[in-house]
């Protein structure tokens, strides 16, 4: 049966010292009152914080992942960090696909597949971002869009690999606007996802993979959104900043 997990996406924040701070402190919480039985918890400080959050953590309770890597493995790529990098350091996920990197840093669906494909060589599991924009959900395209993102970024794996990928839907309208997905269009899209899952990899790579739902998700409205059948967890955003609010979050299942 599928993971549930919940992972916390630092995004441009905070300082190096406040990242190994805010690690610290989680730590602390989750050695406290563990994780409830079977949820996986990440989070994805940036690359600069990673080696000094590595060191501060428990990979059995924690997993470390990146925000992002480079469609190149190595070479004349400036400011690229590249897979194998972080797969050294001991990063386990990296988040692809992540709607910031696809609106301002113009990533396409091309580069994403690329990407995806680097992650998986390199032994880590990508955490795929998908969704929509406001007037794509106004005009009742979100299952095309999501269908195309999917298709043109991670449906060319094979069954082994696509099994190592964790699904994130975060409707771009919801990211950081204090616009929650009620948790009727949550679990709409979330099945809508899986069935494309079941279509092209088969029922049991469909009923294994996690399906996370990422916007503006947060202590008082993630246990709805958790208890809905189809969505295994949660990619966080600004309610992974603070480690008390963060681990409410892993207590909501
Ligand atoms: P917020 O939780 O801040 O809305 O961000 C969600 C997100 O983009 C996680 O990747």
């Amino acid at each position: 049966m599928r993971k549930q997990i919940v992972a916390g996406n630092w995004k441009l924040n905070p300082t190096p010292s406040n990242g190994v701070q805010l690690a610290t402190d989680l730590m602390k919480l989750l050695n406290e009152n563990p994780q409830p039985e079977g949820v996986g918890v990440a989070i994805a400080p940036p690359f600069t914080h990673l080696m000094e959050v590595a060191k501060v953590i428990d990979p059995k309770k924690i997993c470390l992942a990146a925000q992002n890597c480079s469609f190149a493995e190595s070479g004349a790529f400036t400011g690229e960090v590249a897979a194998p990098m972080l797969s050294d350091i001991g990063v386990m996920a990296v988040i692809i696909g992540h709607s910031e990197r696809r609106s301002i840093f113009h990533e396409d669906h091309a580069i994403l597949a690329t990407k995806v494909d680097q992650v998986l060589k390199h032994g880590m599991r990508p955490i795929f971002c998908c969704g929509e924009v406001l007037q794509e959900r106004n005009a009742g395209i979100q299952n095309q869009i999501v269908e195309n993102q999917l298709k043109e970024s991670v449906f060319h794996l094979e069954p082994g690999q696509f099994a190592k990928l964790i699904i994130a839907y975060e409707p771009v309208w919801a990211i950081g606007t204090g616009v929650v997905a009620s948790k009727e269009q949550a679990q709409e899209i979330h099945r809508f996802i899986r069935s494309l899952i079941r279509a092209r990899y088969g029922q049991q790579i469909a009923d294994d993979t996690t399906i996370l739902y990422g916007g503006s998700c947060k202590a008082s409205n993630a246990a709805e959104l958790f208890a809905q059948p189809d969505v295994d967890g949660g990619l966080i955003g600004g309610a992974s900043l603070d480690a008390v609010e963060f681990h409410k979050i892993i207590h909501s299942f």
